[in-house]
């Protein structure tokens, strides 16, 4: 016996389960299904955000941060806590707990939303009158038809050809968030935002990090002169950075992990690490949906192929988020989703791609929204700008954090915001005020004639706005 429901959700990641628990806000007849199994074998919805990405992220950055500011900053402050040591396997135990809480979290909200939930694998079986049938397999086996179907089934790391991940010696996003003691020696290949995010962590706790990364320049999708900055503040970390390498060989053995490389200068190096962590992007998920059963159509990259909309090649079937083109971001996957579930329902929704915001959560933290200054330098867009380094900032000073600044790009003639880029204490809090006042067309003026909170982090965007007009009153 089928269930009959307006719209099927496969996948309960960011896209995936927001876009269920808004078509279920609209009145509509939804369930969600998602794979997704915990340690315990039960269902463990959010996605790879939740389970290995954003949230378990996160956590680990913000005990390693606690760890190093006991260890190096608070006898500046006048706190003494002796030797400072760090319990990994309880790190990873706290942060394991705050994924179970998010994960619990959506299986309340499917509940509280009447969004009939699924654990189990979702695939296309066939098109039928009005709408698709969808197996579900695993945990929840069932028989589903839905009018709609949208799959949100996300991205999975991308391996280097010919050395498959073992989440042992080579890990990908996963094993880099589930090791039980802090490498002496740390790899990573791809100095993008996981590897800088991990690398932060392990070398806070002690590992000495080397990050590899293929491209001559650092940081190449930032603002150049973020980049810049960041790199200087990583260096003086100790984070190793080689750029411009071509990694050859990868050999593991029992002590570890030997990877032979090009350096910039043509040089054959090896080296030795005790783990590796492979950090070269990620790809779209749509193994297992048999897709080919209902002939949905995907790229060269295996994404699937929608149009502005999210719409895919076959009517009444939907694509967000990382499985997707576009940046692969949780709050991107969440904005289409609701989009799609409100297109459903027959409203009229927009996702502005020109104001997602981009953070990485290092310390400094790097967020941006909008034009680089090399981008609009190559569109030819005349423009001015304002910085205001958090240096000259009381609060930063307050909370001995003053690496940084606020970017502000304008438009020359208009004055309107058309970048913000901000390296940083709190760049990922930060960088809201600028998207809402991107999202407002706002104009730098507006920034700068926005009243503030003194002492407040933010008075160094205002700052920068008023740098844009080159008065600045602080610095
Ligand atoms: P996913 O989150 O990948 O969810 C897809 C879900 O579908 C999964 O649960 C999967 O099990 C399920 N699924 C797949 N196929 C099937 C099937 N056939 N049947 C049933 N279920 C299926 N983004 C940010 O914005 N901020 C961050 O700080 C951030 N940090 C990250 C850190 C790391 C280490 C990683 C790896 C990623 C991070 N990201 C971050 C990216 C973010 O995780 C993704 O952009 C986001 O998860 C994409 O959401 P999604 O819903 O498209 O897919
Ligand atoms: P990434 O695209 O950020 O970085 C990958 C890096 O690897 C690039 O710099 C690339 O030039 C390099 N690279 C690719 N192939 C290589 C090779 N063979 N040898 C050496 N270097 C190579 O991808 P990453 O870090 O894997 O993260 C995947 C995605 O997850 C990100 O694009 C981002 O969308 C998302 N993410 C977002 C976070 C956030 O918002 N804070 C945190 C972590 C991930």
């Amino acid at each position: 016996m089928s269930q009959t429901f307006d719209v099927i959700v496969i996948g309960a990641g960011p896209g995936g389960y927001i876009a269920a628990i808004r078509a279920a806000q609209l009145g509509l007849q939804v369930a969600c299904i998602d794979a997704w199994t915990n340690a315990a074998g039960g269902a463990a919805p959010g996605g790879t955000c939740t389970n290995v990405g954003c949230i378990p992220s996160k956590a680990l950055l913000q005990s390693s941060e606690y760890f190093e500011h006991a260890q190096h900053h608070f006898a500046e402050h006048g706190i003494g806590v002796g030797t400072v040591k760090i319990d990994v396997p309880r790190m990873i135990a706290r942060k394991d707990a705050v994924v179970k809480q998010n994960n619990d979290g959506i299986l309340y909200l499917f509940k509280k939303n009447k969004v009939t939930f699924f654990h189990g694998h979702g695939s296309f079986v066939k098109a039928v009158e009005g709408g698709y049938e969808i197996a579900v397999t695993g945990a929840q086996p069932a028989t589903l038809i839905g009018r709609h179907i949208i799959v949100a089934t996300g991205s999975t790391a991308r391996a280097l050809p010919g050395v498959a991940f073992d989440e042992e010696r080579i890990l990908s996003n996963d094993g880099a968030l589930r090791l039980q003691a802090v490498p002496k020696k740390l790899a990573i290949i791809g100095a993008g935002v996981i590897g800088l995010e991990m690398g932060s962590v392990w070398r806070r706790l002690g590992a000495e990090v080397t990050l590899l990364e293929g491209l001559p320049t650092f940081l190449a999708a930032a603002d150049e002169q973020i980049a810049k900055e960041a790199k200087k503040a990583f260096d003086k970390q100790g984070l190793t950075i080689e750029l411009g390498v071509k990694v050859g060989e990868v050999k593991t053995s029992r002590k570890g992990v030997a990877i032979a490389y090009t350096n910039a200068k043509g040089e054959a190096v090896t080296l030795e690490a005790d783990r590796l962590i492979v950090s070269i992007g990620r790809v779209p998920n749509t193994a297992g949906l048999n897709a080919d059963a209902v002939g949905l159509q995907r790229d060269e990259r295996g994404a699937i192929v929608v149009d502005d909309e999210c719409r895919t090649n076959l009517p009444g079937v939907w694509a967000v988020g990382d499985v997707v083109r576009g940046p692969m971001l949780a709050h991107k996957a969440e904005e289409e989703g609701v989009a799609v579930a409100e297109r459903i329902a027959g409203q009229h929704p927009h996702v502005n791609f020109n104001t997602i915001p981009w953070v990485i959560y290092t310390s400094p933290e790097i967020a941006w929204v909008g034009q680089t200054e090399q981008q609009l330098k190559a569109a030819g867009r005349a423009y001015k700008a304002g910085t205001f380094p958090f240096l000259a900032n009381g609060r930063a000073r307050a909370l001995g954090d003053t690496t940084g600044m606020v970017k502000i790009l304008a438009d020359a003639q208009t004055d309107e915001v058309l970048g913000v880029h901000i390296i940083g204490p709190m760049a990922s809090e930060l960088i809201a005020e600028a998207v809402l006042a991107m999202e407002f067309r706002a104009s730098a003026e507006d920034i700068a004639r926005t009243c503030h909170a003194h002492p407040s982090l933010s008075e160094a965007t205002k700052e920068a706005a008023l740098a844009v007009d080159k008065r600045t009153l602080n610095f």
